[in-house]
């Protein structure tokens, strides 16, 4: 069986009279040119010899294909396209089986849905996540999908571009078998198809739709598209596929996938893609051993702690959790169960992992049984005597070799570190609530920490399917830091003039789900005017500072939970309060301030403006290492915008 090159990176062997074609362009088999090429070719080498009965592609590794080759966009298109290859495929005049032996995804997706036939292997998972980059299927996705598994289901899964498990993918009819030999049963299925008339996918008729559940359908997928085109330009398209014939339906599919990929939304998301990928990356680590983790312990199970928890739980630890009284140590195991309970009923957990989860954990109040524990995390009260009294203690029970990290907002881990026998053993683990759902994890790489702690912490982060990214210590860190000068220029603004609801009415525009009034009521006002209040003594008394947020507090307005906060919710919904816009113009009028008005444009730049300058303090001061780690924390801890990019990435845009 001699191997037939078509590009560097497609090959193909003939088994059993089928061509194998298999696709090699590490890392993801992105469709690059040669392997547009490289397709091309096989297919016209199996039309042209005739004891060839039909081809099976497949990738090799653990990805089918992952998509176009993102790196490409923006490039000078090289023939063949993308849309040419999978037209190809379509009307091969014999059979085409995909053997799916791992991710399927975007053009990956679409090269599959093209051919005769789509067999999975166990790993492998289909998914069209265009929109996730700003952009629309571009080869044939949103037309041959409703024709495979109807309108509603191709509306959820391209509108959504959420990833499916094979099991699913077959009970949508988007494959037609599942084997642990995918390869010997597309070959099979070829074969077997050899003798009768082939079913192109664009031939298919869509089955007729419930328009209610298409509606639905819809509904659903622009409620969660905040301003971005491609959610409803793909709603739109799918909805094509049943209107108009295939040749109009991929003309127009092409047009908006090209129109969308030069947009600015497109760019942001992007950059979010390799920003993502390049995140917890540091040079300095590079091949270090890392220390091994098996048992986590967890300080505190509150709701930071359980969260925490149920996160290491799931990623297959162990977990020690500890309390200060058995009661506590109850309460604490029952409010990690319930979390573990809402997984399930929620299906982003199956019953039987639940289970496991629960035979893995163990709360105690007795510290003593942290001595297995190769990670310990702290989760208490943030307070420095209460964190450094309590490594001091962790000192004389962990292991030589355990990683000791805290979870503190504010506080300076260099000085909790520094309070114990080994420093180099400490890192920060700031998860953000509820931990066990939000993926940002800022990894606080400390003074003394050593370079294989920080590689393990980052690697566990990791394991968690957290999204870690390194930090130096600063107060707040990267995420809280900006989030003050975002903050502190909100409520210059508001001081100026602005309206609060203003300010929340120009974010939620922009793409933030919520205003950061809005947020401070919903987060409540009261650890913040604390914080004010500790840090009152060394504030600089020539530094500008809004009192209003104080004098909010002081009447007792500590947002949604006392049912007033800089709005008013005793109706149950948000509402301008009159109390709130007197207060504000008394502050204004006892600092002389004469108010002036704000447009949107100008809150919004401003804002921003705050956001990155920030940032850039933060890359100068080596805190950050990269301006895209910052773009990543607020995006994914202060729910800025992805499509936008962040706000470094947006202020470069701008300027
Ligand atoms: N194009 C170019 N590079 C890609 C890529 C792609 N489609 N997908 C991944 N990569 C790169 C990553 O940037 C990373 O590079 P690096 O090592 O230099 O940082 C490397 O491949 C490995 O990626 P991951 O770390 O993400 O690897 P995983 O093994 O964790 O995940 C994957 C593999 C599930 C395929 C994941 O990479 C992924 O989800 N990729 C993107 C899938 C996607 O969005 N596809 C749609 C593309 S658009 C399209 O197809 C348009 C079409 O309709 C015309």
């Amino acid at each position: 069986m001699s191997a037939t090159r078509f590009s560097e990176s497609v090959s193909g062997s003939i088994r059993d009279g089928v061509l194998v074609v298999t696709i090699d362009n590490p890392p993801v088999n992105a469709t690059s040119a040669h392997v547009r090429q490289g397709l091309v070719k096989a297919l016209g080498h199996a039309v042209a010899v005739g004891t060839v009965f039909g081809i099976v592609v497949t990738g090799a590794g653990r990805t089918f294909v992952g998509g176009a080759d993102i790196r490409e966009f923006g490039k000078p298109p090289v023939e063949p396209t993308l849309p040419e290859v999978m037209e190809r495929i379509e009307n091969c005049g014999k059979p085409v089986v995909a053997a799916v032996n791992g991710a399927a995804l975007g053009g990956g997706c679409e090269i599959a849905l093209a051919c005769h036939g789509r067999i999975a292997g166990e790993a492998a998972s289909f998914g069209l996540p265009e929109v996730k980059l700003g952009i629309v299927p571009g080869a044939g996705g949103t037309q041959r999908l409703p024709r495979l598994i109807g309108t509603v289901a191709a509306i959820d899964l391209i509108g959504s571009g959420r990833t499916v498990r094979p099991d699913e993918a077959l009970k949508l009819g988007l494959i037609d078998g599942i084997a642990a030999d995918h390869l010997s049963t597309a070959i099979a299925l070829a074969r077997g198809m050899a003798s009768g008339p082939l079913r192109r996918t664009g031939g298919i008729e869509i089955a007729p739709a419930d328009a209610s559940a298409v509606e639905a359908a819809a509904k659903k997928v622009l409620a969660k598209a905040r301003g971005q085109a491609a959610p409803a330009e793909a709603v739109r398209l799918v909805r094509l596929a049943s209107q108009a014939s295939l040749q109009q339906g991929l003309a127009e599919e092409r047009a908006t996938f090209l129109r969308l990929r030069d947009s600015s939304e497109a760019a942001a998301l992007r950059h979010v893609f390799f920003a993502e990928r390049q995140a917890g990356k540091v040079d300095k680590l590079e091949g270090i051993a890392l220390r091994k983790v098996e048992t986590t312990g967890i300080v505190g199970t509150g709701l930071m702690g359980a969260g925490i928890a149920v996160a290491a739980l799931t990623a297959g630890y162990r977990v020690v959790g500890l309390e200060q009284t058995p009661e506590a140590a109850t309460k604490g195991r029952d409010r990690i169960a319930g979390l573990l309970d809402k997984a399930v009923q929620s299906g982003r957990l199956a019953d039987a992992v639940r289970n496991e989860c629960l035979a893995r954990l163990e709360v105690a109040a007795d510290a003593g049984r942290l001595a297995t524990a190769n990670l310990v995390i702290e989760a208490v009260f943030d307070d420095l005597a209460v964190k450094t009294e309590l490594f001091q203690r962790l000192d004389g029970i962990v292991r030589p070799d355990a990683i000791l990290a805290t979870n503190t907002s504010y506080l300076n881990p260099d000085e909790i570190a520094a309070a114990t026998a080994h420093p180099e053993r400490v890192v920060g683990l700031h998860f953000f609530s509820p931990a066990n759902i939000m993926r940002l994890v800022e990894v606080v790489d400390c003074k003394a920490t050593a370079p294989d702690v920080l590689a393990t912490a980052l690697a566990f982060a990791k394991k968690l399917g957290k999204l870690p990214v390194v930090c130096g210590v600063t107060e707040g860190f990267i995420g809280n830091r900006i989030f003050s000068a975002y903050r502190r220029e909100a409520e210059f603004m508001v001081e100026d003039g602005a309206a609060p609801e203003q300010i929340d009415a120009a974010l939620e525009a922009y793409g933030f789900p919520m205003g950061i009034f809005s947020v401070y009521d919903m987060a409540g006002l009261e650890i913040a005017w604390a914080r004010r209040k500790r840090q009152a003594a060394t504030r600089d008394p020539n530094a500008r500072y809004v009192e209003i947020a104080d004098r909010l507090c002081e009447t007792g307005r500590f947002g949604r939970k006392t049912g007033k906060g800089w709005y008013d919710y005793s109706s149950g919904e948000r509402a301008i309060d009159p109390e709130v816009t007197a207060l504000i113009e008394a502050v204004r009028a006892s600092k002389g301030v004469a108010p002036r008005s704000f447009t949107s444009r100008e809150i919004m730049d401003r804002l921003l403006r705050a956001m990155a300058d920030e940032g850039k303090a933060l890359l100068e001061e080596k805190i950050a290492a990269r301006s895209s780690d910052i773009d990543l924390v607020m995006i994914n801890g202060y729910s800025f915008p992805a499509h936008k990019g962040g706000p470094m990435f947006a202020s470069e845009a701008v300027a």
